[in-house]
């Protein structure tokens, strides 16, 4: 197998000393994904067509994922953890904003065109559901050399080898390899999807809830191994859970989203200890042991805000904020950073 790519480093401006800052292996700017609604050809009173309705999905998101770095992306359902997962590894293309992987501009890339991208070998994903991930005509040898024949050219006996040699890594006992999708426990297929998405050597690995799908035992067995094969490999994740406590056991960093943007991110501990954003502090009160003393939980009222043309002049979460006030309307709150590392996007966070 290719030796993974080594780290590009950024040149300090002209005129600066000449010392150089390793690139983070993954920074999105200004993120945007917007679909457009179908209007059904509205006309308007005056005979003029109605604009589209567009969809913000995800609107104006930033991030970085260090080299080696675990980063936690939580949010309830319909924030659009999946979509920035989609515009990251490339099936969907931004409605505007910069991803650069590597510092190497990967938002400029047509999705179509990015499975020839030398990109696409170093971003790989683990799905939620291993059922509905594999193909069920394939036997776990299949699966696993599918990509290392498709993407690095890989055949007969070196092929062999390293679907053995993945196979090991995440302890799938070779005898299995020759078995279809059926024929597996939950806890073995899972152990299949995480050997494809490794067999090229990523640098990053997306998890989107990678053990939802599985009993609470075999979540935990997944865990460990996911959590060996970072320290292995030398990988870097973004793990997508509605598991909190997952999270805060997995992941160095957490960006809370709400409703199109990340409304609070930082180091995981002080997250967890002392959440700034009044939707994280709900969130986590939610959580047994985590949140607070039981009886503590902060039920959130109201409907949430529709993601269809939001307005860009109040908060999102305004109407089931406990903290909300009339200024919260006149003015669209911005990340700031609160303490180091440490932003939330909020008028009046929460003190720490
Ligand atoms: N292709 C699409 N066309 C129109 N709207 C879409 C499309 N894909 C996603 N959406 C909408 O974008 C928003 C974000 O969806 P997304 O799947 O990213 O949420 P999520 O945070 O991953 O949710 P979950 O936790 O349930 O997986 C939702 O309102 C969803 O309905
Ligand atoms: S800006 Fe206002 S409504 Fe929004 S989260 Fe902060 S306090 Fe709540
Ligand atoms: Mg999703």
């Amino acid at each position: 197998m290719s030796a993974p790519a080594a780290t590009p480093a950024v040149a300090a401006p002209a005129g600066e000393p000449t010392a150089v800052t390793p690139a983070p292996l993954l920074a999105v700017q200004g993120a945007r994904k917007l679909f457009a609604l179908k209007a059904a050809g509205r006309l308007l009173p005056w005979g003029r067509a109605a604009r589209t309705p567009m969809l913000h999905a995800v609107d104006g998101v930033d991030l970085t994922i260090g080299h080696g770095e675990s980063v936690g992306l939580v949010g309830e359902s319909g924030c659009g953890k999946s979509t920035l997962v989609r515009l990251i590894t490339r099936t969907l293309d931004p409605t505007s904003g910069t991803l650069r992987f590597l510092g190497e501009d990967i938002a400029g890339i047509a999705a179509r065109d990015f499975a020839r991208a030398p990109q696409r070998k170093l971003i790989q994903m683990v799905f939620q559901d291993p059922t509905d991930s594999l193909n069920p005509r394939y036997a776990a040898r299949d699966t696993i050399a599918e990509p290392l024949r498709l993407l690095a050219g890989l055949s007969g006996a070196e092929l062999d080898a390293r679907v053995n040699e993945v196979a090991d890594q995440v302890q799938l006992p070779r005898a299995l390899l020759a078995r279809y999708p059926h024929q597996l426990s939950g806890g073995q297929k899972a152990r299949v999807g995480i050997a494809r998405a490794i067999a090229l050597s990523p640098r990053l690995l997306i998890l989107d809830e990678p053990t939802a799908a599985l009993d609470v035992s075999v979540q935990a067995v997944i865990l460990h191994l996911l959590a060996d094969l970072k320290e292995q490999l030398g990988m870097s994740y973004l793990f997508v859970s509605h598991d909190l406590n997952i999270v805060r056991l997995l992941c160095d960093r957490v960006l809370v989203m709400y409703l199109g943007r990340i409304v609070e991110s930082g180091p995981a501990q002080q997250v967890f200890a002392s959440p700034r954003h009044p939707y994280t502090r709900a969130l986590l009160s939610a959580i047994p042991g985590l949140g607070g003393a039981a009886g503590q939980r902060i039920r959130l009222e109201g409907d949430p805000v529709s993601p269809i043309d939001p307005d860009p002049h109040r908060c999102r979460f305004h109407g089931r904020c406990p903290k909300g006030r009339d200024e919260c309307t006149r003015s669209a709150p911005q990340l700031a950073e609160l303490a180091p590392g440490h932003s939330v996007a909020c008028l009046f966070p929460e003190s720490a």
